[in-house]
């Protein structure tokens, strides 16, 4: 029997020992990439990206990894689509499966790339849904460990609300065995399927309310917009997120090394200070790099090509 395709859609349901040679492979083709010897495993392959939600980054590097890979990219929206006009998913799925080696997808809801996991019969990714994105934490992985050496037994620290990019990171903390302290409003707080999660791996990740605790002594502080795509914006939410900001003060109470990261794009003077974001400590820029060398290792391993 042969087996299903190699989905890529969360990071915890992926084996460490595979997440570590997907790392490992991103590092090889960086370095390849910037010696000028581009690596070209994906010769004669094609790559769906299906954007439902805007995008920068996650758009930008699919579509350059898969060219400096060898390969064809075919941007795609919703709307530009029969899915617009109530196509279903699963129909989608099949029907792609049929034209192309794999499928990128961004839509907000979660149990519809499931639903396209579950009936296409090439790869498919996440490049983000409301509960998770874990195409960015790969990226920020790699860049932390580019900086600071394995995040093994180091503390990540979380500042701002519940969000698809903190998922990721608590699906990281459980699999490369890091700790995780978690800071959001009360109201904005980790929902249950976060709880369960914890209690059910015995990830190393404290949920509070208080910035200051998560960070004290941190190696690395994230945080990520206040409105998410699908959120509602307003006066209220801005409010209780204000003592969430990473400024220098509360950075400052972070290990005197610690990095700080932000998956992009920031809201300057909300979420984040300028002071932070374009300070010493501060790798955003880098991180938005590694999502290209990142998903290059992702792809490769998608496709059987992991040297
Ligand atoms: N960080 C990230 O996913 O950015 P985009 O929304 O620009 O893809
Ligand atoms: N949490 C953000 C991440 C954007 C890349 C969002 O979902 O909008």
């Amino acid at each position: 029997m042969s087996k299903g395709p190699k989905h890529f859609l969360d990071i915890n349901e992926l084996p460490l020992s595979e997440l570590k040679s997907m790392l490992a492979a991103s590092s090889a083709m960086k370095a390849k990439q910037k010696a000028h010897q581009p690596v070209r495993p994906l010769e004669g392959k094609t790559l769906a990206m299906i954007f439902e939600r805007p995008s920068t980054r996650t758009r930008v590097s699919f579509d350059v990894a898969m060219r400096q890979l060898g390969g064809e990219p075919i941007m795609l929206t919703g709307a530009e689509m029969q899915l617009g006009r109530g196509e279903t998913i699963a129909d989608t799925a099949r029907v792609l499966s049929r034209y192309v080696d794999a499928i990128m997808i961004r839509i907000l809801n979660h149990e519809a790339l499931l639903e396209l996991a579950a009936n296409a019969t090439v790869p498919v990714i996440n490049g983000l849904t409301r509960r998770s994105h874990p195409c960015q934490v790969m990226a920020d992985l790699m860049t932390y460990e580019e900086h600071r050496g394995p995040i093994e037994g180091r503390t990540v620290a979380w500042t701002g609300d519940d969000n698809n990019v903190l998922a990721s990171w608590a699906h990281a903390a459980e699999r490369f065995k890091f700790n995780l302290n978690v800071a959001t409003p009360p109201e904005l707080a980790p929902k249950k399927v976060m709880r369960d999660f914890i209690k059910a791996t015995n990830a190393s990740i404290v949920l509070g309310t208080d910035p200051e605790a998560a960070v004290k002594g941190a190696d690395c502080v994230v945080t990520d917009t206040w409105v998410s795509m699908g959120d509602k914006e307003g006066e209220h939410r801005h409010n209780v997120l204000k003592p969430y900001q990473v400024n220098s003060k509360l950075m400052s109470l972070a290990k005197p090394d610690a990095l700080f990261m932000h998956c992009l794009p920031a809201h300057r003077g909300e979420e984040v200070t300028d002071e932070v974001i374009d300070g010493p400590q501060s790798v955003v820029f880098d991180e938005a790099e590694n999502r290209l060398h990142a998903q290059k290792g992702i792809l490769a391993w998608c496709f059987d090509a992991v040297k």
